[in-house]
């Protein structure tokens, strides 16, 4: 089995002054010597983008954007693109997160065009997948996210994945304060694997998949320590230094 490194981002959302921001990446700039294992990422509103990059360059931490445009350029009022995230120094975009299929209406088909947009900026996209509390009551939750899984692999190829992370995030559990339970998260984090074992075992081996849905300090370890869990996809808890690092810690 292959040794796979934790990577531990946050979500921040549509949250943060550029005051306020400057604050949080001061405090986790200190603490990055801390933390022995995991691959730190923020992925901040697109306009805070530029202050992270100036805080954060040297250090061993990365940034990314919380989504991007399928297009490179051109007329797209509000849009921002990832060779424009790439230009910004940024490694990661989060693709495909519930609330932008929730809100914005994006279906299984834009988030795959958005994983290849991504890619093909030279982002690695970390591809959010998960099931609604309704359609884990229906036992739905493993055809759900192998639909979501199966619409990027349809348009990418299996390979692709290998230049990518995947976060299960159940729905009901995102910003609920209610965390999977770490067999629950465990199990659909294994199936995942398998799906895409399924096709390529080396790619699904080194695959990193990351749990998200109120993952804080005081939870991170035990569902990290799972074998499939490889870090944390982490929005409110990103918000505040000392408890992003003890989750960047929790892998250590
Ligand atoms: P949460 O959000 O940690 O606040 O539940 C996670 C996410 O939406 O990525």
């Amino acid at each position: 089995m292959s040794v796979r490194q934790p990577l531990v981002a946050g979500n921040w959302k549509m949250n943060g002054s550029q005051a306020e921001s400057a604050k949080l990446l001061a405090g986790i700039k200190q603490g990055l010597g801390s933390v022995k294992k995991a691959q730190v990422v923020v992925c901040p509103p697109f306009i805070l983008i530029p202050l992270a990059a100036k805080e954060l360059q040297g250090t061993s931490a990365a940034w990314g954007g919380q989504n991007l445009d399928t297009h490179k350029s051109g007329a797209y009022t509000g849009e921002v693109s990832g060779p424009m995230l790439k230009d910004a120094g940024c490694a990661y975009v989060i693709v495909g997160h519930s609330e932008r299929r929730a809100m914005y209406g994006e279906t299984d088909q834009v988030v795959a065009e958005k994983f290849k947009a991504a890619q093909e900026a030279g982002l690695i996209p970390i591809l959010c997948v998960g099931e609604l509390l309704a359609e884990r009551e229906a036992n739905q939750t493993e055809a759900v996210v192998a639909r979501q899984l199966d619409a990027v692999v349809n348009l990418v190829g299996v390979a692709a994945l290998a230049k990518s992370v995947v976060a299960y995030e159940p729905v009901w559990a995102i910003g609920t304060g209610k965390t999977a339970s770490p067999q629950q998260a465990q199990d659909v984090h294994r199936f995942i694997r398998a799906r895409v074992a399924g096709k390529d075992a080396k790619i699904a081996d080194n695959l990193k998949i990351l749990y998200g849905g109120s993952m804080k300090g005081s939870n991170a370890k035990e569902l990290i320590a799972q074998p499939d869990i490889d870090g944390g996809l982490i929005g409110g808890a990103s918000l505040v230094a000392e408890e992003f690092l003890t989750i960047c810690r929790a892998p250590d």
